[in-house]
């Protein structure tokens, strides 16, 4: 079996890869080890930044993010017993994140690409990278697909990366002294906007899906477990840590999702070795609170598909040859921004008083300098391409 470009991974970043291919006439077969199902219910983040909202509706598969996504245009720090808006429309005109699942994401990508005729395989075993330096080719199952490309979005945990011989990678990396419990919960939204929130206790984080859909995130140990957190110690400590302002309250309800994530900021350079190319959490993890993880996937599919285009055309291989430097640059952005929300936010068990007193003496100027919040917003909503 033969295509153009062999995608390992049926997330955001080799779903929109292979929908962006075929706009350009490349075809492209995906391989997915987790059947559909799993990979459309697998609940992630939620926020897109203007530049992702362009991309999917120019695709052709923003109809249902447009119809049922949640545009905002500010997002609330709130410390100290008072909330400060981020108000993007004044900060970063014309510019705006939409709340919507990544799971939606993923929802309608399969759904365009099997529209589409697109060749996307799920439940797939034991997908192997071979040939990269010369002829590259995969293996899965008793299978074997020749390609003269391939893509390597399969995520932190996938095989594309490791196939690159050692050596070959530097890596770069930091693990934070905390995880992120977060839950899904059918309970209308106890606001209009995200509400990113540092106390004593530690961050949380309200968001939602829908309105009658809202997700939470709190920050816990790094080594805390589900079974320590029941129902009610969650809905109590989101309590604590978010009513705590004047007249806001927070409505509870059902439990649907929940899971604790780990907190690392993660890249390898270069994002490339031979015929191999990485894409998303592949090559590059930041911590969720800037949500930045979801959109640095789209940064890099919407390189590597220039970069494609153009090999394919006229065998130009400048593009490609670029495509890590012209990446990395957004990744590093993203990866300083994502880092400064995270120590901007989070209490960090080894911090002095005068530690404690710095960080918010940092959140007083960055809600209080409109300077300083436009850094943050016009990071927030994505710098343009
Ligand atoms: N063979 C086939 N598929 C694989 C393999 C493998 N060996 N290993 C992993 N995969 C699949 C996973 O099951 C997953 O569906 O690759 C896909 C990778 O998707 P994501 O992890 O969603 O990564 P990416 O598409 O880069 O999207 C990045 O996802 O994790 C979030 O916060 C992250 O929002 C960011 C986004
Ligand atoms: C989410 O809605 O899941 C979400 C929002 C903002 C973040 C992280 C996650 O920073």
């Amino acid at each position: 079996m033969r295509t153009q470009v062999g995608i390992i991974g049926a997330g955001p970043a080799g779903l929109l890869l292979s929908h962006l291919l075929h706009l350009r006439g490349i075809s492209s077969v995906v391989l997915e080890k987790r059947s559909r199902d799993y990979v459309e219910r697998r609940v992630r983040a939620g926020v897109l930044e203007q530049g992702t909202v362009d991309t999917l509706v120019e695709a052709g598969v923003g109809e249902r993010m447009l119809r049922e996504g949640l545009p905002h245009h500010g997002i609330e720090l709130r410390y100290g017993g008072a909330g400060h808006r981020i108000a993007f429309e004044k900060l970063v005109p014309g510019r705006a994140i939409t709340v919507y699942g990544q799971q939606e994401v993923v929802k309608d990508l399969i759904a365009a690409r099997l529209a589409a005729g697109g060749d996307v395989r799920f439940e797939v075993e034991d997908v192997a990278v071979h040939g990269l330096d010369s002829e590259p080719y995969l293996t899965f199952g008793d299978e074997r697909l020749d390609c003269d490309v391939i893509a390597g979005c399969d995520g932190f945990h996938g095989v594309s990366r490791p196939s690159i011989p050692e050596g070959v990678l530097s890596v770069f990396e930091r693990d934070y002294p905390f995880a992120w419990l977060g839950i899904l919960a059918r309970v209308a939204p106890s606001s209009d906007e995200l509400i990113y929130t540092r106390t004593e206790r530690g961050f949380a984080l309200h968001s939602m899906r829908s309105p009658t859909i809202s997700r939470f995130y709190l920050q816990v140990p790094p080594d805390a477990r589900m079974e320590d957190w029941p129902e009610e110690r969650i809905w109590a400590e989101l309590k604590a840590r978010l009513e705590t302002v004047p007249g806001f309250s927070l409505a509870t309800g059902e439990i649907l999702e929940s899971g604790i994530t780990p907190m690392r900021s993660f890249v390898v350079e270069p994002m490339q070795y031979g015929r191999l190319y990485l894409a998303g959490d592949a090559a590059h993890i930041v911590p969720p609170t800037g949500a930045k993880g979801l959109n640095l996937a789209v940064a890099d599919v919407r390189v590597l598909t220039e970069a494609l285009a153009a090999y394919f055309k006229d065998g130009t291989t400048d593009l490609l040859n670029g495509y890590s430097q012209a990446c990395l640059k957004r990744v590093w952005r993203a990866q300083h921004f994502s880092y400064w929300m995270t120590t901007l936010l989070h209490t960090f068990e080894e911090d002095d008083a005068y530690a404690r007193r710095l960080q918010l003496s940092y959140l007083d100027y960055v809600t209080s300098s409109e300077a300083a919040a436009t850094t943050l917003a016009e990071n927030y909503v994505g710098l343009p391409f």
